[in-house]
């Protein structure tokens, strides 16, 4: 296992907040292999040295499953040299996690972080077909024809055409007001340019179902049939919705449920 420091191996075990460990560490409450240790940031190797706090001893917790809502504007990846990355919104730091997939610079939504290797493996195989399903706002007036062009499947550049996807136009108004909404906050932050701005007198307002997750995937697919998208969001992986009440950046702890569900829509391939 890779080496950490004791605080932070404290606090991603539970153990209380950052300053709280620190203070416990220097006033001589913890102990590592039997011998007190008041260095917060001596590194610890997780799996060979026993630590013991309070008369306990303490380990990491097993596999971590996070949902995170992802902002634009941060980049999926565990680090970055010039953009903010997924990882930096989460509330815990801790080495072996990992984004499960990818979304674009742009694009925002339900991203899963883990450190479960064979479960993210299996979420983003071609062998899996995971849906996924994002909302967009995109140029032009979508209608039955695009739909069919969806289903047939797209010759998006690839080798091989894109597998048949479900495209359903928003008309709630409600979902499409908060879809400009956040499609102008996108907007003046990072990705439409001004002289983009003259697309937005079209648009419609999309959900799109896909089960592969190729590179750009949603993107190419509308650019393969004349259109642009102005606005992403991914809203469900397979059986996990976003949850509504993350705002953008916040991110929350899977229950249970949620993590069997996921194992359970993986156990076969499709
Ligand atoms: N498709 C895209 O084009 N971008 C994403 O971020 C996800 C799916």
């Amino acid at each position: 296992m890779e080496m950490m420091r004791l605080d932070r191996f404290l606090a991603n075990s539970g153990c209380g907040t950052r300053s709280d460990i620190k203070k416990q560490i220097r006033s001589g409450g913890v102990t590592v292999d039997g011998r007190t240790e008041t260095d917060p940031g001596r590194k610890i190797d997780p799996g060979k040295e026993r630590v013991i706090l309070g008369g306990r001893e303490i380990s990491l917790p097993g596999k971590l499953y996070y949902m995170l809502n992802k902002c634009a504007g941060t980049v999926t990846a565990t680090r970055d040299a010039h953009f903010k990355t997924v990882m930096d919104l989460l509330p815990v730091k801790q080495d072996d996690l990992f984004p499960v997939g990818r979304l674009d610079l742009d694009t925002e939504g339900l991203l899963l972080i883990t450190n479960d290797g064979e479960l993210a493996h299996r979420l983003t195989s071609p062998s899996w077909h995971v849906d996924k399903t994002y909302l967009a706002v995109v140029t032009g007036t979508i209608g039955a024809s695009h739909q069919a062009m969806f289903e047939e499947g797209l010759d998006i550049g690839d080798e091989r055409k894109t597998l048949p996807a479900k495209l359903n136009v928003i008309r709630e108004e409600e979902h499409r007001s908060e879809l400009l909404e956040s499609l102008s906050c996108v907007m003046q932050e990072h990705t439409v340019k001004d002289t983009e701005a003259a697309h937005l007198k079209e648009i419609s307002f999309v959900e799109v179902q896909i089960c592969e997750g190729r590179y750009h995937q949603v993107k190419r697919m509308f650019e393969a049939v004349g259109e642009k998208v102005l606005y992403l969001r991914r809203v469900q992986m397979g059986p996990v919705f976003l949850d509504r009440n993350l705002s953008r950046g916040e991110s929350r702890m899977l229950c249970e449920e949620e993590v069997r569900l996921l194992w359970e829509a993986v156990r076969r391939k499709n």
